[in-house]
């Protein structure tokens, strides 16, 4: 069946019409950054007329989903340099023809993205999706939240004017949805980020692997019977039904340490009582930037 003009066609979902794509959002997210950023921007397609159905890796495992679309949204964090290793692997396990024709990409991080966003339009150019636009959206850092200083504030906000830009986005994707023939913009390859090779994706995701991911563990005295969100399936019962973490697939999103109520995961006693980004941390963020947002001109 021959692409329609703009928007998709797919299983379960309202076909388009000339004035309303379907452009699904896809994200993995760890603590809920990007989570919360795929949302908003879900949401200002939605405030266009564009049906902008929010998809998570996890829950969404079926690529087909995405395979008769035209234009997908995907949004990655950035874990050492490179995009979140759940996303890649669900990309890599696509059978063929599964992903969206066109993908607009977007990395969520706290210092600079590195390669991340050319990694996955590599990624995804492998299986055949192009990528036609991207963006980064700097915000709370969830690593160094638990290993820098507290009083480093910066740490725990997004960037300024953070309503406008993801409004802009959405905007920008909106309007590739009206251009089936926009050429392919991959995300280009920073010349600078080897330079933080070493520093970051030696160093310091050694130091996570090798340090600090077999430490996380349930703290007892903190945990009552709930069971250890982890996407990657880390976390089985041990003795007395408490969660033991095997870390041997960690891909270190740290979700299990932000997400478990009362901080009752950690991995070490130091950073016991440092605070979490919790879902709680991300409801009141989602009020500040949502109230910011600049009308959405109808025309
Ligand atoms: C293990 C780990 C490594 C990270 N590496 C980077 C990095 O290299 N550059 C960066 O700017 N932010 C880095 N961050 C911060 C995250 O990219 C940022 O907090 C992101 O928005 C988290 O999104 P999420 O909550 O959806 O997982 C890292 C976070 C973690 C947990
Ligand atoms: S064990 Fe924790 S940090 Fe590792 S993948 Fe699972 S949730 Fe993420």
């Amino acid at each position: 069946m021959p692409r329609p003009e703009t928007g998709i066609v797919r299983r379960g979902l309202r076909p388009y019409d000339k004035h309303m794509a379907c452009i699904p959002v896809m994200f993995f997210s760890g603590s809920g950054s990007t989570a919360l950023i795929a949302e908003l921007i879900a949401g200002r397609l939605a405030a266009r007329g564009h049906d902008a159905p929010l998809l998570s890796v996890e829950q969404n495992s079926d690529p087909g989903l995405l395979g008769a679309c035209d234009l997908a949204v995907i949004g990655t964090p950035t874990y050492h340099n490179c995009p979140a290793g759940t996303l890649l692997d669900w990309i890599a396990r696509w059978p063929p023809g599964a992903g969206p024709a066109r993908a607009f990409l977007f990395a969520t991080f706290g210092l600079y993205t590195g390669n991340a966003p050319h990694l996955l339009g590599q990624a995804l150019a492998a299986r055949g999706v192009r990528t036609v636009g991207h963006t980064g959206f700097r915000g709370p850092a969830s690593d160094s939240v638990m290993m820098l200083p507290a009083w480093i504030g910066f740490m725990f906000r997004y960037e300024r004017r953070i309503a406008r830009r993801i409004d802009t986005a959405a905007g920008q994707i909106a309007a590739l949805a009206e251009q089936p023939d926009a050429p392919g913009r991959l995300p280009p390859r920073r010349w600078y980020a080897p330079l933080d090779h070493v520093p970051n994706r030696v160093i310091a995701r050694n130091r996570f692997r090798r340090r600090l991911a077999p430490g996380l563990r349930v703290l007892p005295g903190r945990w009552q019977g709930e069971a250890v969100d982890c996407p990657r399936g880390c976390w089985q019962a041990g003795p007395g039904g408490v969660p033991v973490c095997d870390p041997a697939d960690c891909d270190f999103c740290l979700r299990c340490v932000h997400r478990s109520p009362r901080r009752a995961v950690i991995w070490d006693a130091a950073m016991q009582d440092r605070p979490r980004l919790d879902p709680a941390f991300y409801a009141a963020r989602r009020a500040e930037i949502a109230a910011q947002f600049p009308p959405v001109d109808a025309g």
